[in-house]
């Protein structure tokens, strides 16, 4: 018996790498991993810090017991710790080696680790059995580490992980780690290409893209919820709508620096050219040989409509013509879900930022402003979504500061 469990559990990490393989957005792909390495391992909760800029940067987290969706404040998290011996995951990224303890909070006096308790002070959970494994890139390069906690048997009661979980989370571990090095290519591309729009104009930081594409897949998550929408069409779509609202102005490298970078208000003549950035931007993934190139144009061309119909650029015949005249806006539902969800994430913070052009809104303002704008710039649905996760979106904004730099240290220093 042990052994048809054993091939059910190995066909089912089989299923798991070969759907993991699928997935874009790393994101979707942690919330993956953990899913599948709690469920290989019966275990109730788990996180994953992923190596950058040699520190371990906290990157995912699942908790049956405390929250039922993996949408949660917690996931955008800053917190970083060192690659050393002094907590679990440091050491597991400097040794390479496996961690397992029967009680977080007695720790055998030869292991050099202490662990962190500040996360159970903070909600009440009580952190016992614990598996702390490295990821090894296929060059046995370290990408992050693997943490699942708390073992259950059958009754639901906390229990220590056996010798099976371990070999099979190994396992599991060492083929994961090869699709997130993968997933952090694809987000590591698309920011160089965020970097080189950055350049052209400084409002458009790799931190705005990061609070805009998170705002918008937490809103579609929610409005999808709402709507009934089946959660692998959810995943499926928030895992695109992350990677492409990332994109939304890279259309912005087209426009000239005598208009991107005036420190004052455009004139008319001005703005005029400025919102050929949504054509520019659709043309950009013209190939669109991929769902991922489709919504990145989907996005480019409409995130300025408005539910009003009175948003650019409107109806056009064909975005490839030389100079095609802007149309009659899209209305309603005529502006696609993306486009619309875009639109809200974009104004929300460009509204709260500073601008050449502008002081910025406090949080107030810019409150008052998309409840006032709900059925005229914006749809009133996604404004209901936004608000039904107001808590995430502050999350995400402390999340990515401006200054990725000084958040960095701010994270360390606390
Ligand atoms: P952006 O700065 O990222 O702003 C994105 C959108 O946020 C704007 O789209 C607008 O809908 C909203 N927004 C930003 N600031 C304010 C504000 O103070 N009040 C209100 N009500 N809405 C605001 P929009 O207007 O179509 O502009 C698109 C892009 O054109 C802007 O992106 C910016 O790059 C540029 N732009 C717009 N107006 C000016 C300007 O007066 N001076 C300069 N230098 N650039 C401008
Ligand atoms: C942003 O926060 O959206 C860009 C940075 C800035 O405009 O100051
Ligand atoms: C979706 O829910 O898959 C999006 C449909 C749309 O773009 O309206
Ligand atoms: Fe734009
Ligand atoms: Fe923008």
């Amino acid at each position: 018996m042990q052994f048809q469990n054993d091939l059910d559990t190995l066909s089912r990490i089989m299923t798991t790498i070969e759907e993991s393989n699928q997935l874009k957005d790393l994101d979707a792909l942690l919330d993956r991993v953990l899913l599948d390495a709690r469920r290989l391992t019966q275990a109730d909760a788990g996180s994953i810090f992923l190596v950058e800029n040699n520190v371990l940067k906290f990157s995912y987290i699942h908790n049956d017991t405390l929250f039922t969706t993996p949408s949660n404040k917690y996931i955008y998290s800053s917190q970083t710790l060192e690659i050393n011996n002094e907590s679990l995951a440091g050491y597991a990224a400097s040794t390479g080696e496996t961690v397992i303890l029967d009680d977080a909070y007695q720790i055998p006096a030869h292991m050099p680790f202490s662990f962190n308790p500040s996360f159970d002070e903070a909600s009440g959970y009580r952190t016992r059995s614990m598996m702390v494994v490295p990821l090894k890139s296929s060059r046995e390069k370290i990408i992050g580490v693997l943490e699942i906690i708390n073992a259950l048997d059958g009754q639901k009661k906390v229990i220590p992980f056996s010798h099976r979980d371990t070999l099979v989370l190994n396992y599991f571990a060492q083929h994961a780690a090869g699709g997130i090095e993968r997933a952090m290519m694809t987000r590591e591309i698309i920011l160089r290409m965020i970097k080189m729009c950055e350049l052209r104009d400084p409002h458009e930081t790799g931190a705005h893209a990061h609070r805009v594409a998170a705002y918008a897949a937490e809103i579609y998550q929610q409005w999808a919820l709402n709507r009934g929408i089946a959660p692998e069409e959810i995943k499926r779509m928030r895992d695109l709508l992350r990677l492409a609202a990332m994109l939304h102005d890279l259309g912005k490298i087209a426009i000239s620096d005598l208009i991107l970078k005036k420190p004052g208000k455009l004139d008319p003549e001005e703005y005029q050219i400025m919102k050929y950035h949504t054509i520019h931007g659709a043309r950009l993934f013209e190939n669109a040989t991929s769902d991922l190139d489709a919504l990145s144009a989907e996005i480019a061309l409409n995130h300025h409509e408005r539910w009003d119909g009175q948003g650019y650029p409107g109806k056009i015949g064909n975005i490839y013509a030389d100079h095609p005249p802007m149309g009659e806006g899209k209305k309603g539902e005529e502006i696609p879900l993306a486009g619309r969800i875009v639109a809200l994430a974009d104004i929300y913070d460009a509204l709260v930022s500073r601008r050449a052009y502008k002081e910025p809104f406090t949080e107030e303002q810019a409150l008052t402003f998309l409840r006032e704008q709900s059925g005229q710039a914006f749809d009133p649905e996604v404004v209901a979504a936004f608000f039904a996760i107001y808590d995430i979106i502050g999350a995400i904004r402390e999340k990515y500061l401006e200054n990725s730099v000084s958040s960095e240290l701010l994270a360390e220093s606390s």
